[in-house]
């Protein structure tokens, strides 16, 4: 299957079937997004796994009834730091220095590059960006699910106030950027047989 034939052949599920996505190719999908580019390398998310049935049920109230949040073999919220600055800057650089080999000093000048960049954005910028890295992780989550052949339906139609306070996000310094319930799609799913709609190439790419 050719990237283009899995790009197709996925879609935003509404109806999972109860199988489950076996813990190995759970791990494999979540390093592919793991591995994801970011904003300065800063990686300011988590990406949290969720098997439990029951905090599913309490998340349900909070997704507008989608019951995806629930069916899906794994439930996975994209979170974005809420404090992004000096420490996230700091916590990449300990990291940067530890798989580089590369002793601190020699890198001061790119880490206060980072944080002055950083400290010129508002808070509100900040958590924005910090949600736009997530979202390059969800492309990268969604890709190659399927590829693997694991569906998938991102999804924001939630409250994102309620699964921070279900999940205890606040606390973690973290908040819902995005959601994404994974599994196998139900053979009854309807979605299955509506059309895929896109623009057509030339109004996608523009060549100038
Ligand atoms: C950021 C984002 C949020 C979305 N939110 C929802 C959602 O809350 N519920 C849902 O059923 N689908 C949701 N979708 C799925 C889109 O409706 C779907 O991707 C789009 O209609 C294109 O169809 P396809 O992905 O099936 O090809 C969302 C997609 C994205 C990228």
């Amino acid at each position: 299957m050719t990237i283009l034939d899995a790009l197709d052949w996925r879609y935003a599920v509404k109806q999972f079937s109860d199988e489950k996505i076996i813990p190995s190719e759970l791990e494999y999908l979540l390093n592919a997004a793991r591995l994801s580019a970011s904003s300065y390398g800063l990686q300011p998310y988590r990406i949290v796994v969720i098997e439990s049935k029951s905090i599913r049920q309490q998340l349900l109230p909070f997704s507008y009834g989608q019951q995806q949040i629930e069916q899906s073999s794994h439930l996975l919220v994209f979170a974005a730091q809420t404090c992004v600055g000096d420490a996230t800057v700091d916590r990449y650089i300990a990291q940067y220095a530890k798989i580089s080999n590369k002793p601190h000093s020699e890198l001061i000048n790119f880490s206060n590059h980072m944080k002055s960049a950083l400290a010129a954005k508002t808070a509100k910028e900040r958590q924005e960006w910090a949600h736009q890295q997530a979202y390059i992780a969800l492309g990268n989550l969604l890709t190659c699910a399927a590829i693997m052949k694991i569906d998938s339906c991102p999804m924001t139609g939630i409250d994102s106030a309620g699964y921070d306070a279900v999940l205890g996000l606040e606390e973690k310094g973290l908040t819902t950027s995005v959601i994404c319930p994974i599994g196998r799609r139900h053979h009854k799913d309807m979605q299955a047989h509506n059309p895929k709609v896109r623009f057509d190439y030339a109004e996608i790419v523009m060549e100038i």
